[in-house]
C-alpha cells in the first residue's frame, strides 16, 4: 500500500488569518472566481456564515472562533472574565448564524472556556485557541482519511456527497480526506460525486477542489445515485455531517439519507466521517436536531436567474438525518465505530 503524502493531495485554503484580519475564500463564486473576503469584524464573519461564504461545519467553526478574535479587538477589558461578559453579544450573534453543525456552538465553547483563567493576556489566549482549533482539525482529518480509507478494499468506487472538502474544514477534509487517502494509497479507483442540489456543493466545490488536486472524480446528478450504485460501480458512499447524536444519528446535507436508503438496498456501505468536534453526546438522537431551513429562492433560481414558475411555492430543508441503523462505519479521529449505536458511541465519547 502506498503511503499518503498529506500535502500533494491538498492546496486548497479556505481561511486565512493575517494577524489583522480574517481572509475567506468566497464559495458562492467558485470555481471560477477565486476571492478572499477580508472580514474584520464579527459581524461581517457571521454574515459570511449565514451567506455560506463559509461553509462546512468545522470551517465554520473555525471562522467562528476567529470572529471572537475579531470582537476582542472591539472591546476594553483588563482581565479574561471580564472580556467574557463584553464578548457575550458576540458570541451569541455568532452562535445565531447557522443551527445545524454542532462544531459551531463546540468552537466558541472552547474560546469561551480559554477566558476565565487568561488574566491579563486574554487576547494572545483567545488567539492561540482559534490557532490551535484549526491545527487540530487538520490532523484530524489526516488520521480520520488513514483509517477511513483503511476500511476499503483495494479497487473500491466511492460516492460522495456536498463538500466535505479542504474546502468544508481546515485542510484534507473528512469525507474527502478519506477519499484523498484512499487514492493515495491505491484503494479507491473510480470517485463519484452527486452535485448536491439546490447549492451545488457537489457541482461547484467537491470535482473542483479533487481536480486542483489532480484527483480524477466523476459528477453525477443527485437523482443518479441509485442507478449508480445498481451498476455496481461502488462500494461506498462516503459523506461527512453536521452533528452526530449519542445514538450515531447524523445529520448532513439534504439528501444523505436518500443515498443511505438507496446504499442499504444495493448493499454499498455508508460511511460518516467527521472529528469529535461534530460529535453532539447531549442530544439523544436526530428527532431532536434543528434542522435548517433556508430561502426557498434556492430552488427557484438558477445563478441569479428564476427558472420556476411565478407563484410555485418551494420548501427548501438543506440538512437531513440518517439514522444510525443506515451507518455501517463512524470515522473520527478518536476511532472507527462500526454499526453505530448508543452503547458504541458513549465507549468511545463519554
Ligand atoms: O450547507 P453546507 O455546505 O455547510 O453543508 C455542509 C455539509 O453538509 C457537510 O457534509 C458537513 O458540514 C461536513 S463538512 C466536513
Amino acid at each position: 500500500m502506498n503511503t499518503v503524502d498529506f500535502d500533494r493531495y491538498d492546496r486548497v485554503r479556505p481561511i486565512r488569518w493575517t494577524g489583522e484580519s480574517l481572509e475567506l475564500l468566497d464559495q458562492r463564486v467558485l470555481p471560477f472566481e477565486t476571492f478572499y473576503r477580508d472580514l474584520r469584524s464579527y459581524e461581517a464573519v457571521a454574515d459570511a456564515i449565514r451567506d455560506l461564504v463559509v461553509r462546512g461545519a468545522p470551517a465554520i467553526g473555525i471562522s467562528a472562533a476567529w470572529g471572537v478574535v475579531l470582537a476582542a479587538r472591539a472591546i476594553d477589558a483588563a482581565t479574561g472574565a471580564e472580556a467574557l461578559e463584553h464578548l457575550q453579544p458576540a458570541f451569541d450573534r455568532l452562535n445565531r448564524s447557522r443551527p445545524t453543525a454542532v462544531n459551531l456552538a463546540w468552537a466558541l465553547n472552547r474560546m469561551r472556556a480559554v477566558l476565565p483563567q487568561a488574566g491579563a493576556n486574554w487576547r494572545t489566549a483567545l488567539e492561540a485557541e482559534a490557532h490551535a482549533i484549526a491545527t487540530e482539525d487538520l490532523a484530524a482529518n489526516r488520521a480520520m482519511g488513514v483509517a477511513g480509507a483503511a476500511l476499503m478494499d483495494v479497487g473500491s468506487g466511492v460516492l460522495t456527497h456536498c463538500n466535505t472538502g479542504s474546502l468544508a474544514t481546515a485542510g484534507f477534509g473528512t469525507a474527502l480526506g478519506v477519499i484523498r487517502a484512499g487514492v493515495a494509497e491505491g484503494r479507491i479507483q473510480q470517485v463519484f460525486a452527486g452535485e448536491t442540489r439546490p447549492w451545488n456543493q457537489g457541482a461547484r466545490l467537491t470535482v473542483w477542489e479533487l481536480q486542483e488536486d489532480g484527483i480524477h472524480a466523476t459528477l453525477i446528478a443527485d437523482a443518479a445515485a441509485a442507478h449508480l450504485m445498481k451498476t455496481g460501480q461502488v462500494q461506498w458512499v462516503v459523506v461527512g455531517a453536521d452533528r452526530i447524536c449519542a445514538n450515531g444519528d447524523t445529520a448532513n446535507k439534504i439528501g444523505t439519507y436518500q443515498l443511505a436508503i438507496s446504499a442499504r438496498h444495493h448493499g454499498v456501505k455508508v460511511m460518516v466521517v467527521a472529528p469529535s468536534s461534530t460529535v453532539d453526546m447531549q442530544t439523544a438522537s436526530g428527532d431532536l436536531i434543528e434542522i435548517e431551513e433556508r430561502d426557498p429562492r434556492e430552488l427557484l433560481h438558477a445563478v441569479g436567474q428564476r427558472t420556476v414558475a411565478e407563484g410555485v411555492v418551494a420548501w427548501n430543508p438543506v440538512f437531513d438525518v440518517t439514522p444510525h441503523a443506515l451507518i455501517d462505519a463512524i470515522v473520527t479521529e478518536r476511532g472507527v465505530i462500526l454499526e453505530p449505536d448508543e452503547k458504541k458511541m458513549r465507549a468511545t465519547f463519554k
